[in-house]
């Protein structure tokens, strides 16, 4: 589908066929979150996605997998759309672009197959994720889910709750159009900020500042589920030199959302 050039050589990114490839999804899932196995997505559900409409489409160095984006069919009030389970990419091939290139590669498979709305839920105290999601990609939130896996076994969550914003892509709005094909980020005015220090990774790691990162947690928390009914969607992420991370919230002058009164 589409090559990325880094500094180990050229990443190819496209579809995984067969069971060893997406064997090699599984193995780099557990290499990724190191969760314990009753927490991580079985080779059969890969298998069973496939089937079924989802994506499985990974980024190979040579023959091997370094990341990959995994995605299950939906449906909401009659649309079919896709939700993304899973973004990995290998520690050692991060912050070239694959993430990128993985979710791109997921808008375009999933255009020709008529789908206009990817969603994926993402951590709000991540700041790399939300950059990538809300900035790189034109995605917004306007949804926030307690607690939305339970317990993570994944040291990547720090034994917090699993608090996840949900993550609408909408392929075809004037937004992601804008963004990547004409490479004009949107304009919007800013209503409220929501702010995530660059301290957040090594608070979530520790276990003598976890409470500063569950403090946090719940303080935005707090303002998202204010803001998200009184119609601010989150549209924009700055990140200062020092890589703290702000939300940027505002109104979405689009119209797009498949709302089902079923959603809980
Ligand atoms: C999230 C993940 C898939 C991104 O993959 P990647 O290949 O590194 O992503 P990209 O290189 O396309 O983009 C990363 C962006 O984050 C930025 N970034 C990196 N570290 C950052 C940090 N600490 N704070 C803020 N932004 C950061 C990079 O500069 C880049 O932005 P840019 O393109 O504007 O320069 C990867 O980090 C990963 O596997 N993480 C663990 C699993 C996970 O959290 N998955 C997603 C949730 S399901």
């Amino acid at each position: 589908m589409s090559t990325v050039a880094t500094e180990t050589g050229d990443i190819t990114i496209r579809k995984c066929s067969g069971i060893e490839e997406l064997e090699a999804c599984v193995a780099l899932q557990k290499e990724v979150w190191n969760f314990d196995d009753v927490d991580l997505v079985p080779l059969r559900m890969f298998i069973v996605s496939q089937k079924i409409g989802g994506q499985t489409i990974g980024a190979f160095h040579g023959g091997e997998l370094v990341g990959f984006a995994f995605s299950i069919p939906g449906s909401r009030a009659g649309h079919a759309y896709l939700h993304s389970h899973m973004l990995a990419v290998r520690d050692s091939f991060r912050n070239h672009g694959l993430g990128r290139k993985l979710k791109l590669a997921q808008r375009e498979d999933a255009i020709q197959h008529g789908i206009e709305l990817l969603e994926w839920t993402f951590d709000p105290l991540e700041i790399k994720n939300a950059h990538l999601n809300l900035s790189r990609l034109g995605a917004i939130a306007r949804r926030y889910s307690i607690n939305h896996y339970g317990h993570s076994s994944s040291p990547l969550q720090g034994g917090l709750p699993t608090d996840r914003l949900v993550a609408e892509w909408w392929l075809k709005s004037r937004r992601v159009v804008n963004l990547l094909e004409k490479k004009q980020p949107p304009q919007f005015h800013v209503e409220k900020r929501i702010e995530v220090p660059a301290q957040i990774y090594a608070w979530k790691s520790s276990p003598d500042d976890r409470q500063k990162a569950a403090d946090l947690q719940k303080r935005n928390r707090e303002q998202f589920l204010s803001a998200f009914p009184n119609g601010l969607v989150a549209l924009g992420y700055e990140r200062d030199a020092q890589d703290n991370g702000a939300f940027l919230l505002g109104r979405w002058d689009e119209q797009w959302s498949y709302a089902s009164k079923d959603e809980d």
